[in-house]
C-alpha cells in the first residue's frame, strides 16, 4: 500500500468513528489538503492571528543565538516538523546560509503540496542549500528519524503545533522525539501563551469568515474524498476559548436538522439542529504546564525565548539525563 493509499485509508477510518460518535468529532489534521494550506496560509496573515508574527518575531530576534548553540566541525541537521510555509524558518535559514553554516534543512509536513512548494521556493533563493523534504504525519516520520544520529540535530517545531494535541498525546509526542534525542541534540518549540482571553478568541472566531472556511474543509474534503453530500454552508463555524483549562475548542455546528450519505464508507449521519462537530483544539500554556510536559516525557528546559508584546514563548529542549 502506498503513503497515499494508508492516509486515505486512515481518514476514512477516522470519519467512520468521528461522525457515529456522540458528540461527534473530526480531526483538524484531515483539514489541510491544497486548499487547507491555502486557507492556513491566510489565517496566518490575518493581524488578529498574532501567533505567526509574534513567532517571526522571537527567531528573528533570537536567530545568532540559535545558530551558535551548532557551531562545530561536523555541522548540524535541522528537523522541521510541520513546516509549512517555512516563512518563520527561512529567516534562520538565511542566517545559517550568511554565515555558511553546515547543515542539512530536512522539512517535513502531513501535505505533499507544502513540502513540494517549500523546497521549491528554498531553491529558488538559495541553489546550494541541501533540503531533503519528506511527507509524513509527525508519528510516522518521527520512527524514520533515528536515522540522523551522525551529527548534533536540531528539532524545530514551530506555530504551536503541540497545542492541537491533547495533553496525553502531546507527552507520547515529545517522548517520541525525545527517544531519537542524543545529549548534543536540542528540540526548539513553540508554545502559545495564555493571555487576555479576548486576544485568544478573536485570533480563532476572526470576522473575515477566512478560519470558518478553514474548518469547513474537513467537510469540502469527506464531499469530494468520500463521495458525500454535506450542505456544507448548513455548518457554521463556533470558537470556545476557556480560561481555566487554557483550550481553545473549535467547532461545525449544524444549523439546521440534517442528513448526509457519505456513499464511499458507506454511511448515513444525521444532524439535529445546532448539534456539534467539534474539530480542533489550540491549546494555550504557561511555563509550568510546559515544564510539566518536559518531565513528563523526559525533557529538560534549557533556555526560553519570548516575543517583545509576551504573546508567545519557544523553548529550548535538551534530553533530560
Ligand atoms: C496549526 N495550528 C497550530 C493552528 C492553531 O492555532 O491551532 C491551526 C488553526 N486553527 C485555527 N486557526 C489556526
Amino acid at each position: 500500500m502506498t503513503k497515499k493509499e494508508s492516509f486515505q485509508q486512515e481518514f476514512e477510518q477516522h470519519v467512520k468513528e468521528g461522525l457515529s460518535k456522540f458528540p461527534k468529532f473530526l480531526s483538524s489534521k484531515y483539514i489541510y489538503d491544497d486548499r487547507g494550506d491555502k486557507l492556513f496560509q491566510q489565517i496566518m496573515a490575518l493581524p488578529e492571528y498574532y501567533l505567526t508574527t509574534a513567532e517571526f518575531n522571537i527567531i528573528n530576534q533570537y536567530k545568532s543565538d540559535l545558530r551558535s548553540l551548532f557551531e562545530n566541525d561536523k555541522g548540524f541537521d535541522l528537523i522541521e516538523l510541520g513546516a509549512g510555509d517555512g516563512k518563520k524558518t527561512k529567516v534562520f535559514l538565511e542566517e545559517l546560509d550568511h554565515h555558511k553554516s553546515n547543515f542539512t534543512y530536512i522539512p517535513i509536513d502531513i501535505s505533499q503540496h507544502a513540502i513540494d512548494e517549500l523546497s521549491s521556493s528554498i531553491k529558488k533563493v538559495w541553489p546550494k542549500m541541501d533540503v531533503q523534504g519528506e511527507q509524513g504525519t509527525y508519528f510516522k516520520v518521527l520512527k524514520q528519524l533515528a536515522k540522523y544520529n551522525k551529527r548534533p540535530k536540531m528539532i524545530m517545531v514551530l506555530g504551536s503545533n503541540i497545542g492541537n494535541l491533547a495533553h496525553a498525546e502531546a507527552i507520547d509526542f515529545l517522548k517520541q522525539i525525545q527517544k531519537i534525542m542524543s545529549s548534543e541534540d536540542r528540540l526548539f518549540m513553540g508554545f502559545d501563551q495564555k493571555k487576555d482571553p479576548l486576544t485568544i478568541q478573536t485570533a480563532y472566531a476572526d470576522t473575515t469568515g477566512v478560519t470558518q472556511e478553514f474548518n469547513r474543509n474537513l467537510l469540502h474534503r469527506v464531499n469530494r474524498e468520500m463521495n458525500a453530500d454535506f450542505d456544507v454552508s448548513t455548518f457554521e463555524h463556533w470558537e470556545a476559548y476557556d480560561p481555566e483549562s487554557g483550550t481553545a475548542k473549535s467547532y461545525l455546528l449544524a444549523t439546521k436538522k440534517c442528513e448526509v450519505n457519505i456513499k464511499k464508507l458507506p454511511l448515513k449521519v444525521s444532524f439535529n439542529k445546532w448539534e456539534t462537530i467539534h474539530t480542533e483544539i489550540s491549546q494555550k500554556y504557561d511555563d509550568h504546564m510546559v515544564e510539566w510536559l518536559a518531565k513528563e516525557s523526559g525533557l529538560q528546559i534549557s533556555q526560553i525565548f519570548e516575543d517583545q508584546k509576551k504573546l508567545f514563548k519557544d523553548y529550548l529542549f535538551k534530553k533530560k539525563i
